[in-house]
């Protein structure tokens, strides 16, 4: 693989800033922040006032934690516009979630917003190891998704040519990549293994193609997924963290020559982990849910907004601020098994140890008498397709998952292609359980 580790001198000067330094510009942007709120959100002024916190309280980091958290159901509750903190006019784009369950959160930005958000991009990508002159294959969905229109502002600021591809239409992705040789691509991890697939189908060679690096989001998952991409195209695999609510992509980003956890880019966004149950503040390096306070966002701040993501944070290393954990998985995915808690990952990485099966997963949830009970569906590679074959991965797999996470499964191991792909972000989690 390439060396792609870039010069300090290209880096923002905040990025290597002292620590220091850093905590004197949050603080600073974190009192605009919270006043911000205070004086233009309705639901911000009457949470304060109800927990009797005022903005003029927050005179250290530390006393962000008298403040009230902000769910996600605030965004629905206030549908469409209730949180914007300028008027509509003021207001350049919108995004929304797709709104599965319940109302979309449709989130706000202003000329700044958007102007701050095309640097975090830009210096996501400069992370991973991409730079002014590169090429850059999009195929995070454009639309009301942030992943398409925030990647592509931010390979433009970057300097870089954007090809805005967007998702689908997976053998026309392989042939744009092998015509117009871009450098980088940015997808999501399970479509990359979509586009992996095509490769083969095509009969080419995926490690003869252009890509030194992909940047991967928009979902969990794990360094056993990383060494597979990385060995299937000869190329770095780095992880790109981010939420609609309090940006979209680039809210953190792995630096490409260390590769231990995305940077969260702490100039815009203060981290804080919490116990979930809680709600109490943990110590740096303790595992529970992120929580972030925007510190310059203009059209739709958010104080203590509650991610449902579930990592630690961990001090610098390539840069000075500090990194978080590749993401287990929100706490809304986790699957309660008989008492054990399950996380799509942690299967992820047991069918990707397991030979003979193709890395393409589902997991169904069903009811078994009284019982919660997990069946995993995966796929036989064309080389081992047989039945004898097919037997062996299937009680490898179970004896992994009964042995590495301590639950007992059903396998169902089909023939190649019987797994429903990912076009985006992949639905691990097909729940079948009653509901009384
Ligand atoms: O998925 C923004 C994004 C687009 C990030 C493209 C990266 C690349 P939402 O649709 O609002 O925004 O979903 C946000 O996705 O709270 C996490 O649960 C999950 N997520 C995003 N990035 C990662 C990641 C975009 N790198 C939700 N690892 C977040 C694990 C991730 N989970």
């Amino acid at each position: 693989m390439k060396d792609l580790s870039p010069n300090k001198s290209d880096l923002d000067p905040i990025e290597i800033a002292s620590v220091d330094e850093i905590r004197a510009l949050q603080l600073e942007r974190m009192q605009w922040s919270v006043r911000h709120a205070y004086e233009n959100v309705p639901m911000y002024k009457q949470r304060f006032d109800e927990a009797g916190v005022h903005p003029d309280d927050l005179k250290s980091l530390k006393d962000l934690s008298k403040f009230p958290f902000t769910y996600k159901n605030d965004l629905r509750d206030n549908y469409p516009f209730g949180l914007f903190a300028v008027p509509r006019s003021e207001i350049i784009r919108l995004h929304a979630s797709s709104g599965t369950t319940g109302k979309a959160t449709v989130v706000g930005y202003t000329k700044t917003d958007i102007d701050n958000w095309a640097d975090l991009v830009a210096r996501s990508l400069r992370a991973a190891g991409l730079r002014k002159g590169d090429m850059v294959h999009n195929a995070y969905g454009y639309g009301l998704f942030t992943g398409g229109l925030g990647a592509h502002y931010g390979i433009e600021r970057l300097g870089a040519t954007v090809v805005p591809m967007s998702g689908g239409q997976t053998e026309k992705q392989v042939g744009l990549i092998t015509d117009f040789k871009p450098d980088g691509i940015m997808v999501t991890p399970s479509y990359m293994l979509n586009i992996l697939e095509q490769y083969h189908k095509m009969g080419m060679d995926p490690r003869e193609c252009s890509l030194s690096v992909g940047i991967f989001g928009a979902e969990p998952w794990t360094d056993a997924m990383r060494k597979e991409v990385e060995a299937a195209f000869d190329m770095h695999a780095v992880d790109i963290y981010g939420l609609s609510e309090i940006m979209g992509p680039g809210v953190a980003n792995e630096c490409v020559e260390t590769k231990d956890g995305p940077v969260i880019w702490e100039d815009h966004f203060y981290p804080e982990i919490i116990d979930p149950v809680t709600g109490e503040p943990v110590e740096d390096g303790e595992m529970g849910e992120l929580v972030f306070t925007t510190l310059t966002k203009e059209g739709l701040p958010m104080i203590r907004y509650r991610t449902r993501d579930l990592t630690r944070l961990l001090p610098g290393t390539a840069r000075s601020m500090r990194r978080m954990e590749k993401i287990t998985g929100r706490s809304d995915d986790m699957i309660i098994l008989r008492g054990v808690n399950v996380f799509p990952t942690q299967v992820e990485e047991q069918v990707l140890a397991t030979g003979g099966i193709s890395p393409h997963f589902q997991i169904e949830l069903y009811t078994a008498g009284r019982m919660d009970a997990m069946r995993v569906y995966v796929e036989a590679l064309p080389s081992a397709a047989d039945g004898a074959s097919k037997a062996a991965a299937s009680r490898m797999l179970l004896k992994r998952i009964k042995d590495m996470i301590g639950v007992s499964t059903e396998i169902i191991i089909g023939d190649p292609g019987e797994v429903a792909r990912s076009q985006g972000k992949a639905v691990r989690v097909i729940d079948n359980r009653s509901k009384e």
